[in-house]
């Protein structure tokens, strides 16, 4: 039985992937802090089968924990899920996300090294590496530009996977991953703090939702796609990096109207910058802009190609857009 430790076991990716690896008969263990238990306990009530078979304790930003986590588990194949993922938080708590992000990813590294683990290692880059990019679609070669504390991160983090792949040896892989989104996606995040804000006003229980920069762009895929696709690369018979991505663009006001469009409501545009409303056909205003949620820095057109991915690794995403707005709206009107 190959036996995979999953880091950030509690986090919507975790879950996706440890379900995932428990149907191929892996057994997976699953790696939290303190602060990541209750919530991974409490996943196994979202539908399906328990996505861990035990969990162990382990700190990304204690060397100890980590290394401790690792000798006593010694997995066959280590995903790395875990990071303090939100690119917003990162601006305010830049030296905790260099921390956790980097540093902890290089502990991981190291703990396989001092052990003399004989491990297969996945590393959740993200897009946010490219930041200001350089070019459109963004691959494997496009350079990176990098323009939040979590984005530098995710640089490091990625860079050190591929020297240890490079100069130790170890297989290794970086999924170079754009946004994905569930049900599961925590609600800080614009996605699912949309599509709960339309459930919730089509239920009358909420008048607007506040949102930031309506014309941020991003390639929005399905976590259960994307987890399948890590599972892949650790399979394939060489580490190496990949973009995954649907290669489709779409504004945050599209996917508002698409959200609400799933509800019934149907909004009309009107006004620019933090005069732009969403107004629907009793004309309510539906969708506000405020300039809490804009950012100190925007990344730009954000769209992947996966086109190494499909050649090398034979995958494709199964869930559109349509499909998961709707997959989103229907697990918050079940909620
Ligand atoms: P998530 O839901 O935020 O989960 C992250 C997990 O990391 C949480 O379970 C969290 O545990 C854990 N964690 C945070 N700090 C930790 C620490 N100091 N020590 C140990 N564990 C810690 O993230 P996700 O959406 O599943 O994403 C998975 C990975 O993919 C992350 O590395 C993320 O940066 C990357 N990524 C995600 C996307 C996306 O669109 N989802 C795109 C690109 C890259 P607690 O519960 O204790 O907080
Ligand atoms: N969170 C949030 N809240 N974002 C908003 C809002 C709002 O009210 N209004 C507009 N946005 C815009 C943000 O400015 C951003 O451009 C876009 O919506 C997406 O924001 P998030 O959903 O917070 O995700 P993210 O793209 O910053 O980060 C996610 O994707 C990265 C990959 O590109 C996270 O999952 C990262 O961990 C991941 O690496």
């Amino acid at each position: 039985m190959i036996r995979a430790l999953i880091t950030g076991i509690a986090g919507q990716d975790g879950w996706y992937l440890g379900s995932l690896l428990r149907s191929k008969g892996y057994n997976v263990v699953g790696m939290v802090r303190e602060r990541g238990v209750a919530l991974a306990s409490k996943r196994p009530d979202f539908p399906e089968q328990p996505h861990f078979d035990r969990l162990c304790y382990g700190e990304l930003a204690d060397a100890g924990s980590v290394r401790n986590a690792i000798g006593k588990v010694r997995p066959d194949e280590i995903y790395h899920l875990g990071a303090q993922s939100s690119v917003v938080a990162s601006f305010s708590a830049p030296e905790e996300t260099a921390d956790i992000n980097a540093m902890g990813t290089l502990r991981l590294l190291e703990a396989i090294r001092h052990h003399r683990l004989d491990c297969k290692f996945f590393n959740a880059s993200s897009s946010e590496i490219f930041g200001k990019v350089q070019e459109v679609p963004q691959t494997e070669t496009t350079p990176f530009c990098p323009r939040s504390p979590y984005g530098v991160s995710k640089t490091f983090a990625l860079q050190m996977t591929r020297m240890y792949r490079e100069i130790h040896g170890l297989f290794a892989c970086n999924g170079i991953l754009f946004n994905h989104e569930s049900p599961l996606r925590p609600d800080s995040f614009v996605t699912k703090k949309i599509t709960n804000a339309a459930v919730a006003i089509a239920e009358g229980t909420q008048q607007t939702v506040y949102l930031g920069n309506l014309n941020a762009v991003r390639d929005w895929g399905y976590a259960g796609d994307y987890v399948q696709v890590m599972w892949r690369m650790m399979q394939h018979d060489r580490g190496d990096d990949y973009v995954i991505a649907t290669g489709r663009m779409t504004t945050v006001r599209e996917f508002a109207a698409a959200a609400f469009n799933a509800v019934g409501i149907s909004l009309d545009w009107s006004g620019q910058g933090v005069e732009e409303q969403g107004i629907d056909a009793n004309g309510i205003v539906r969708v506000a802009v405020s300039p809490e949620f804009f950012r100190p820095a925007e990344v730009d057109a954000t769209v992947g190609d996966a086109s190494k991915a499909h050649t090398v690794l034979g995958w494709q995403p199964t869930v559109d857009l349509d499909q998961l707005v709707q997959m989103m709206v229907a697990e918050a009107l079940r909620a």
